[in-house]
């Protein structure tokens, strides 16, 4: 799929749920997030039904996201119905890591191939904090888990205020060296207004290549993560769907009022 300034569009990032289990700051406001009503929410046939159609047109690359992905009742059965998509080169998954201890196995059977695992600092307190009530424990023992589980190349998220030599940024680039894993830092970002970066070690915000449309959980087809615009495939139809949000994808990115980092997965 090439969209109107010829980039081959080949990578897909779909929001499985707008719930988390934690409430970072940066992410979700403490309390008072309207949560969608379940019957919203895209069914497993609805998405696998979306990504078939993606894959045989040109998507070779899908990525999970939430929210917290994770706490989708059965997202083990939806990784298995898009690993067995042909065409599919790529599913991965980004998570906070909590769940992973209990499902990182079960989720490599059902063909998932890596995970980004969510972290910002290795102090506790720290975390806690910025979580609202994370333990980080459960995230080392979540990441533990990912790579005895071959979940790999495990990759880590990094949100950084200034700059990647910050304190609790350096602690986390070690913890990753000695783990023999791949940090990526992300600059914080306010979408409102449009305030956004690029990646470090990442592909992250570098509009003249960019490749994603993005999947919200209750099935609007999103060219870019800023922007307001969304085109329902339920309303449209999943070939008009796309072929909107191929057409309306903006050069780069300006901001965005409509969402937020819980309902579109960064
Ligand atoms: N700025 C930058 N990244 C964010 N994420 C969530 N909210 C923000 C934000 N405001 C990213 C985090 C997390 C991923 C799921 O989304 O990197 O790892
Ligand atoms: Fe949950 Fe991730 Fe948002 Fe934190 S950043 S509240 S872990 S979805």
């Amino acid at each position: 799929m090439l969209d109107c300034f010829n980039r081959n569009i080949d990578y897909l990032r779909i929001s499985v749920t707008d719930r988390c289990n934690l409430r970072c700051t940066y992410c979700m406001p403490a309390e008072g997030v309207a949560m969608l009503n379940h019957n919203d929410i895209l069914s497993f046939d609805e998405i696998a039904e979306i990504v078939h159609y993606g894959v045989e047109h040109g998507v070779r690359k899908v990525r999970l996201t939430g929210g917290e992905p994770l706490i989708r009742k059965g997202i083990v059965n939806l990784v298995s119905m898009l690993s067995a998509i042909r065409g599919l080169d790529d599913l991965s998954l980004t998570t906070n890591g909590i769940l992973l201890p209990e499902m990182a196995n079960d989720l490599r059977k059902a063909g998932l191939k890596r995970v980004n695992i969510s972290l910002d600092t290795l102090d506790p307190e720290k975390f806690a904090s910025i979580t609202r009530k994370g333990n980080v424990n459960d995230v080392l023992q979540g990441i533990n888990a990912a790579i005895e589980a071959e979940l790999l190349p495990v990759k880590l998220n990094c949100v950084i205020s200034e700059s990647s030599s910050e304190p609790d940024a350096l602690m986390v680039k070690q913890f990753a060296s000695e783990k023999n894993i791949e940090v990526r830092f992300i600059h914080l970002m306010n979408l409102e207004t449009g305030e956004f970066s690029q990646v470090e070690g990442g592909e992250g915000g570098y509009c003249n290549t960019c490749n994603r449309l993005r999947l919200t959980a209750h099935g609007l087809l999103k060219p870019c993560l800023f922007s307001n615009e969304g085109f329902s495939v339920r309303e449209l139809g999943i070939a008009e769907a796309y072929r909107l949000a191929l057409k309306n994808k903006p050069e780069s990115g300006s901001s965005s009022t409509s969402h937020n980092f819980y309902n579109i997965g960064g």
